[in-house]
């Protein structure tokens, strides 16, 4: 496992961070969202979505019974929080992100959909299902898009899942269209039943392939249907936005509250920004390598989502793109790339991010949920057992702020020293 292991405790004095306001159907309106990407939607690529400008993110698409299976460790130097398999992470996510984080669930069970839900809810913001892959591994186990023709079943994973959560986790779900209006419409009502704050839909249905056109002009219909049911939830259109400008022509077409981007962002994580980095081996690439590199990110999965980008070659020439390539690839990890990345370390790159991310607004709270639908639930499961040590109290920031002590941001100094701890690493 290339992770680093956990050989130092936080510092007890780390300064306080401003809490922000947990999300509500509110907080999924007027956005640009980073969409769920197996592999793609790796933790560099969501911190640099929300530095260019993503509302909020969703992660890949994980499993329910693989983070059953996972052990939960925090990297006290990064604060890189890692979800760890046997064999390596199952994902791994960031205390500056959670704010904006929503962990997307694969699953066909409410009770392992429950199980994985607790497990993984003192690092992320909203759970979301996932009820429109279509690919074999995840319906052949009544996953994904199998869901969408099993309504009972996926309706009562959302309705445990909200029973379950407390009401500072939202519950969402991203289906995908029916072939017939009128069938999509009748899943649409039951889903918002569920008491669910946001649903996300996919305008294709799940035989198309995404080089068919979305099907974005069903959308106003069930924007409409679901402002008629007075539930105050957010519809979020998904399917072939370019951009951010291109969120607005959606919006402006489909009636929808927020428009989620895939593909593009996958192409340049920067590309929610009015103006996104533009430069593949100049910005874009560096930019993302050294990131990578600070938060000791998989080296292959890195090099997948690099590979994955498309951006013009401004002052680079044909020679120095074919170096590039030959470095790239040539490489079988972190070491080796100073002729891509330059003299920074990551920890720059990193500082600019947190900075991005601090300086939004703060989060002001929506209109309450309906309560009736969001019932309080029992008190949060602690999943540190009593006795383990712990180097991040569920729910702080802690490691965030020896990640930004490292990089000296003198308004967080005055942390104190680290001190080496046994062991150090926290089951779930
Ligand atoms: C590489 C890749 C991985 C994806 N993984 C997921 C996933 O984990 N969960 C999910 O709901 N959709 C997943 N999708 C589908 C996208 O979230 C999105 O619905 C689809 O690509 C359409 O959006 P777009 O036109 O902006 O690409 C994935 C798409 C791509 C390209």
């Amino acid at each position: 496992m290339s992770r680093r292991s956990n050989s130092l405790s936080p510092s007890p004095r780390a300064p306080k961070r401003v809490k922000l306001d947990h999300l509500t159907s509110e907080h999924f309106k007027n956005g640009v969202f980073l969409a769920p990407m197996v592999r793609s939607g790796a933790l560099p690529t969501r911190l640099f979505a929300l530095k260019h400008g993503a509302t909020l993110v969703w992660g890949p698409e994980i499993v329910d019974k693989a983070v059953l299976h996972s052990e939960r460790c925090v990297d006290p130097v990064t604060g890189v929080v890692s979800y760890n398999g046997k064999s390596k992470a199952i994902f791994t996510t960031h205390p500056i992100e959670k704010p904006y984080y929503i962990f997307q669930m694969g699953s066909a069970d409410p009770e392992l959909a429950v199980q994985a839900a607790r497990a993984v809810m003192q690092d992320v913001s909203g759970i979301d299902l996932n009820c429109g892959c279509p690919k074999p591994f995840s319906t052949h186990s009544g996953m994904g898009a199998a869901l969408l023709t099993n309504p009972d079943l996926l309706c009562s994973i959302l309705t445990a899942l909200r029973a379950a959560m407390p009401p500072e986790i939202t519950v969402s779900a991203k289906i995908r269209l029916l072939p017939s209006q009128e069938d999509t419409l009748k899943l649409v009502e039951r889903i918002v039943n569920t008491g669910i704050s946001a649903l996300t839909v996919h305008c294709r249905t799940r035989t198309m392939r995404d080089r068919d056109p979305a099907l974005v002009e069903r959308l106003r219909d069930i924007v409409d249907f679901v402002a008629g049911m007075g539930k105050g939830i957010a519809v979020i259109e998904n399917g072939d936005c370019t951009g951010a400008e291109d969120a607005n022509r959606i919006r402006a077409l489909t009636g929808a509250h927020s428009v989620m981007i895939a593909r593009a962002a996958e192409a340049n994580p920067s590309c929610f920004a009015p103006a996104p980095l533009a430069d593949l081996e100049e910005t874009l690439c560096p930019a993302y390598l050294r990131v990578a590199r600070y938060l000791d990110n998989n080296w292959g999965l890195t090099k997948f989502c690099v590979s994955q980008f498309k951006a013009k070659h401004i002052n680079v020439d044909k020679a120095a793109q074919k170096r590039y390539r030959q470095v790239l690839h040539g490489t079988k990890g972190f070491d080796g790339l100073e002729d891509i990345t330059g003299s920074w370390t990551g920890a720059e790159d990193f500082r600019e991010i947190v900075e991005a991310i601090e300086a939004r607004p703060p989060r002001v709270h929506g209109p309450t949920e309906h309560p009736a639908e969001s019932p309080r639930a029992t008190p949060p499961l602690l999943v540190t057992p009593t006795d383990t040590s712990n180097p991040e109290p569920p729910g702080s920031g802690a490691p965030l702020m020896l990640a930004l002590r490292c990089v000296d941001i003198p308004a967080l100094s005055g942390c104190g020293p680290l001190t080496p701890t046994p062991g150090g690493g926290i089951s779930v």
